[in-house]
């Protein structure tokens, strides 16, 4: 297997094929609406063709600043904050070690700032910057997006501090809109390197822009195999129009016949820790491109089997608002085998001559037979491994389903109204001029 798929066999009891028929020509017309350009929010559909009309000359330019950085540098900050950020630590934390921190690497390692305004969070950075080289990516599509604008006022003075005016010039790489918004005003007087997202896409889309590109790069990860698979998968998904050729309109065809039956929450389920970001990115992706008129799937997450000792009591039993997706991963990269104890005093001899993989893979189906037993129904999306190529399918079957998804629903996906509200009030609190005297919202 290559390439990921949806598999069903945990699900059938509760989707019926004349409902998957009937839906197939519902997710149909909402793939013909996407692929139209004629839908809600249609100036926002630029991820559609990204992996296919990516232009060659910014891959090789983030190549160059990698090449120009990275040797110098121990830590890349990334500053950025939603769709500025979760998709380059999803991709990251899926190939990087878990304790990539505390290992002597080639490559710099990448801590993130800007997602938080918590004021420990940044004395313990600025700690962590004082006695370690670093370079820093700013990153805002608006420009003006008050969480990253403040980290970015705090490094920039520690790193001007620290190697002066001239240098930090040279380590700053301001990733924004081409033409307005505070950070392309500050990135233009400042003379940093910029890399420009295009206008028509959105956020959440744009991992596969400069955005996710520059950062998965800078930490040593391979930009053109993630590009080729997303490039893939974007053929599938253009060209497959049943629901066995197409998974992400089957995964949107299934997710909406579920939540029309009172399925209103989704788990996405995985049983490797450092996918933890992959459905911090995807819960992102489907709660602000869906939640909204009073609608959507509730995109929640958990890391199994960990979560199966704190959660799993209520999937097993708790209401039955819920379906999970798994996200079940083939090979792993390496192997583990379990030690032989003469003495076997904890019983696990038994387990002697297996594979941790093999050992999880039991608990993933032990597991999905328990829920799908418990009421909870299951989709599967089957992953052949965890590498660029099949993160790069990944985040692109994810996308797409979305926007299909979304139509589905009868929603504008690419639009987020609703993160304004708490901006509004915080800025009346904190009495930003303009705001003076209005009411909280
Ligand atoms: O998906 C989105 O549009 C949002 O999550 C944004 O990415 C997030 O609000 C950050 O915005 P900006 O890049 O303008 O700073």
């Amino acid at each position: 297997m290559n390439s990921i798929s949806i598999n069903t066999e945990h699900l059938n009891k509760y989707v019926t094929e004349e409902e998957k028929k009937s839906m197939l020509s519902e997710v149909l017309e909402a793939k013909q609406t996407l692929l139209s350009g004629k839908g809600k929010g249609n100036d926002f559909l630029g991820w559609v063709n990204l992996p296919a009309e990516q232009d060659n000359a910014i891959a090789e330019s983030i190549k160059n600043d990698v090449a120009r950085l990275a040797p110098k540098i121990k830590l890349f900050v990334v500053i950025g904050i939603g769709g500025s950020y979760l998709g380059a630590r999803a991709v990251i934390e899926a190939l990087q070690s878990e304790f990539a921190q505390s290992l002597a690497s080639q490559h710099p390692f990448v801590v993130y700032a800007g997602h938080t305004l918590s004021e420990d969070y940044y004395h313990q950075l600025l700690s962590l910057l004082d006695t370690n080289d670093y370079a820093v990516t700013v990153i805002s599509k608006s420009g003006t997006t008050t969480e990253p604008a403040v980290a970015f006022r705090i490094v920039k003075a520690h790193l001007e501090n620290k190697y002066g005016k001239e240098e930090a010039s040279k380590r700053i790489i301001a990733v924004t809109d081409a033409r307005r918004g505070a950070l392309h005003d500050i990135a233009v007087q400042e003379k940093y390197p910029m890399y420009v997202i295009p206008d028509n896409v959105g956020g959440r889309f744009s991992v596969l822009t400069p955005v996710g590109l520059l950062p998965i790069a800078m930490a040593g990860y391979n930009i053109d195999e993630l590009l080729r698979g997303a490039n893939d998968m974007r053929n599938t998904c253009l060209s497959g129009n049943n629901l066995d050729d197409n998974p992400a309109l089957f995964y949107a065809a299934l997710r909406n016949i579920l939540y029309r039956k009172g399925k209103k929450v989704e788990m996405l389920v995985n049983f490797l820790p450092n996918l933890k970001y992959i459905s911090e990115w995807w819960k992102q992706l489907y709660g602000e491109s869906e939640g909204k008129e009073g609608k959507g799937i509730l995109p929640h997450s958990l890391s199994f089997t960990t979560d199966l000792h704190s959660m799993g009591q209520y999937v097993q039993e708790g209401e039955r608002i819920m379906f999970e997706t798994f996200i079940s991963v083939e090979k792993p990269g390496s192997s583990v085998a379990i030690p032989s104890d003469p003495q076997n005093l904890d019983g696990i001899n038994y387990l002697v001559g297996k594979t941790l993989n093999e050992i999880n893979h039991n608990a993933e189906l032990g597991t999905m037979i328990a829920h799908r037993n418990g009421g909870v129904p299951v989709i599967k999306i089957d992953v052949p491994r965890i590498d660029e190529y099949v993160l790069g399918q990944l985040i692109y079957f994810f996308e797409f389903a979305c926007g299909v998804s979304g139509y589905t629903l009868g929603v504008n996906p690419f639009d987020q109204p609703g993160v304004e509200a708490y901006k509004k009030n915080m800025f009346i609190l904190l009495g930003k001029p303009g705001y003076e005297g209005k009411d909280l919202v």
